[in-house]
């Protein structure tokens, strides 16, 4: 018998269970697939919750966006706003960064995230993807699912739905005792994400839906797609309840799902409320009032809203995804605040306060005192004490593999950080003009140790001047990725180089590949004795008397990648919008800090801690 808690095994009893089931071992076997009221049903236009009619007020809250010592604390602000139910995706990459065993433990325990917004009384629905978007790299799915750069993706590929499948069965079974049906917290779940913005694969679709049924989960299921007829009609099945995702006046978009879907309750499942920002790009806020107003629409139509974001998050270390668009390539920053009501870092903003109002009218608001912002930091300027080149530490960082031509990254089952290729050229003179094919991203050029150009995937017709004299040169490119596409059909985006290298007409060939995936730097050799030019790692103490929230700043540097105590808090760049880094409280410690920053370019003449965000 499944481990009921009495209190679940009594209101599955009373509700009439909408299935019975018993667990022998660690496999559930659904007995009985017996209608009834229990978890989130659908009668005509409207929702009911264990047979009582329910409005879903719910908001987006990324589990892996967040410090999990923060969970509650952003939860609770979620309660505070008057939602009733909190919204994540499940980043697959999150869990199963490699072709290895999938973590679920600390930061990576999805299941004490739901336990905690069940606590904090929210219900929870859960969109495991396998493909979740969100602005995150590779839109959730794992890099190594790229070996292949052209493996076919989220359709009926053999591949990829038995990899699919394995995470599936690794996942979904954690979550079925979680389920409403059952007494738990967890009211829906959907299949896939905005499929019809990609695809058209209905086999796909029921592929995924027969998984999840089959892995016990008997809860309400649905498809969410963009607002029009093609979207809904390929994005979702006939039998799952269809919804839409849009941003500003609901007016148009819920008449396209009342066409598609007329029978059935109104659900906006992504209220896009704020957006995101690329690297150069300016910075995306949405006006308070209006989306206030906007929601008050929705609301007045009867309908059910889950805010896309409720909560800000960050895309720390490498996770920031990007987008493909007419202006070419566009990486994501670091900051996934979102312009969200509850920020970044747990701020109650001007839009919190306009949406409440408005929820205030149609649903009891908790008479909790609102939270204060969490404590900040007093600013500091932090001196750089040490440093190393990067170039003089590959040997450190890596064992190099040799290939006849360069591969990307995936192919050597790297899933993140840098990637470097070395070869010599021999018995040429003279100016040559150097070209890269299949660049994922920037690569700098270094001939004989000397910097002498950089590459960027935008400009791919690009060519860097290489000058060569005597017996032979060795030509470096150290590639510097931002991160996969995660929206659309560049979604096969493998990173370092996955063509050519060109010297004129001539493809070099017999190449030394390093993989940096920086993860462990405790081998540098940091020296206080001189300043490198370049790329290098530089290393700061920080003095902190009372741990709190941080906010980074880097006057003067370029581009770079930072790590707080061995933590990777994400990439900066000087192009902004974003100028400074989120660094939660839990990461600091009393006393002494490390700060190490990989600056690409040039470096400022310090770094700052500061006491408020500037996301642009
Ligand atoms: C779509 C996706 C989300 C997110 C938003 C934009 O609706 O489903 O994951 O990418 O766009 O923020």
């Amino acid at each position: 018998m499944t481990p009921f808690s009495r209190r679940r095994f009594l209101s599955a009893a009373v509700v009439g269970a909408a299935s019975v089931g018993v667990t022998v071992g660690n496999s559930r076997t659904v007995l009985a697939q017996a209608e009834g009221p229990g978890g989130l049903t659908i009668r005509g236009k409207e929702f009911l919750l264990d047979g009582k009619p329910f409005r879903i007020l719910s908001g987006a809250f990324h589990y892996f966006r967040t410090h999990p010592q923060d969970w509650r604390d952003r939860l609770m602000r979620m309660r505070a706003m008057g939602l009733n139910t909190v919204e994540t995706y499940v980043a697959w990459n999150f869990h199963q960064p490699d072709e290895k065993e999938a973590d679920f433990t600390g930061w990576r325990d999805v299941v004490a995230f739901v336990r905690t917004a069940d606590e904090v009384g929210l219900k929870v629905i859960v969109r495991p993807g396998p493909y979740i978007c969100a602005e995150w790299d590779f839109g959730g799915l794992p890099a190594w699912l790229l070996k292949d750069k052209d493996a076919p993706l989220r359709r009926s590929d053999p591949a990829f739905e038995r990899a699919v499948d394995a995470w599936f069965a690794e996942l979904l079974p954690r979550f079925v005792d979680l389920q409403a049906t059952r007494g738990g917290p967890i009211i829906a779940m959907q299949v896939e994400n905005e499929y019809g913005s990609y695809g058209d694969d209905h086999a796909y679709l029921e592929h995924l839906r027969d998984t999840m049924r089959a892995q016990g989960i008997d809860g309400l299921l649905f498809c969410s797609n963009g607002a029009t007829q093609e979207a809904l009609k390929a994005g979702s099945l006939p039998d799952l309840l269809s919804t839409v995702n849009f941003g500003g006046d609901p007016t148009g978009p819920f008449a396209e799902l009342r066409a598609f879907q007329p029978d059935k309750p109104l659900f906006c499942t992504e209220f896009w409320d704020g957006w995101f920002d690329h690297w150069g790009e300016r910075h995306r806020t949405t006006d308070p009032a209006q989306t206030a107003a906007d929601v008050e629409k929705m609301l007045e139509a009867g309908a059910s809203i889950n805010f896309y974001m409720a909560v800000g998050g960050t895309n720390f270390g490498w996770s920031a995804g990007a987008n493909l668009s007419g202006s070419g390539y566009q990486p994501t920053v670091t900051s996934y605040d979102y312009d969200s009501p509850i920020s970044e870092s747990g701020e109650l903003t001007e839009k919190f306060h306009k949406v409440r109002d408005v929820l205030g009218k149609y649903t009891t608001l908790p008479n909790t005192p609102l939270p204060a912002t969490p404590h900040r930091m007093p600013a500091q300027r932090v001196a750089v004490g040490e440093s190393v080149a990067l170039m003089a530490s590959l040997d450190v960082l890596s064992t190099p593999v040799r290939r006849t031509a360069p591969v990307h990254m995936e192919a050597l089952g790297q899933a993140q950080g840098l990637i470097h290729y070395r070869t010599r050229v021999g018995g040429q003179q003279g100016t040559k003009g150097l070209r890269l094919t299949g660049l994922g991203d920037r690569a700098l050029v270094f001939s004989d140790g000397k910097r002498i150009g950089t590459f960027d995937r935008n400009q791919p017709d690009h060519a860097v001047d290489v000058t060569l004299a005597g017996e032979s040169s060795t030509l470096d490119l150290l590639v510097d990725p931002t991160g996969r596409i995660n929206f659309g059909e560049g979604l096969n985006d493998p990173k370092g180089i996955s063509g050519k290298v060109l010297l004129d007409e001539q493809e070099l060939h017999d190449w030394e590949i390093r993989r940096l995936p920086l993860d462990h730097l405790s081998g540098l050799k940091f020296t206080s004795e001189d300043t490198p030019t370049g790329p290098a790692f530089h290393r700061a103490r920080v003095h902190v008397d009372t741990p709190a929230d941080g906010f980074l700043a880097f006057p003067g540097w370029d581009k770079g990648m930072v790590w707080l105590n061995g933590f990777a808090l994400g990439r900066y760049w000087s192009i902004g919008p974003q100028i400074t880094l989120y660094a939660p409280s839990h990461l600091w410690r009393q006393g002494q800090n490390e700060l190490v920053v990989l600056e690409m370019e040039r470096t400022g003449d310090g770094i700052d801690v500061r006491s408020a965000p500037d996301v642009g």
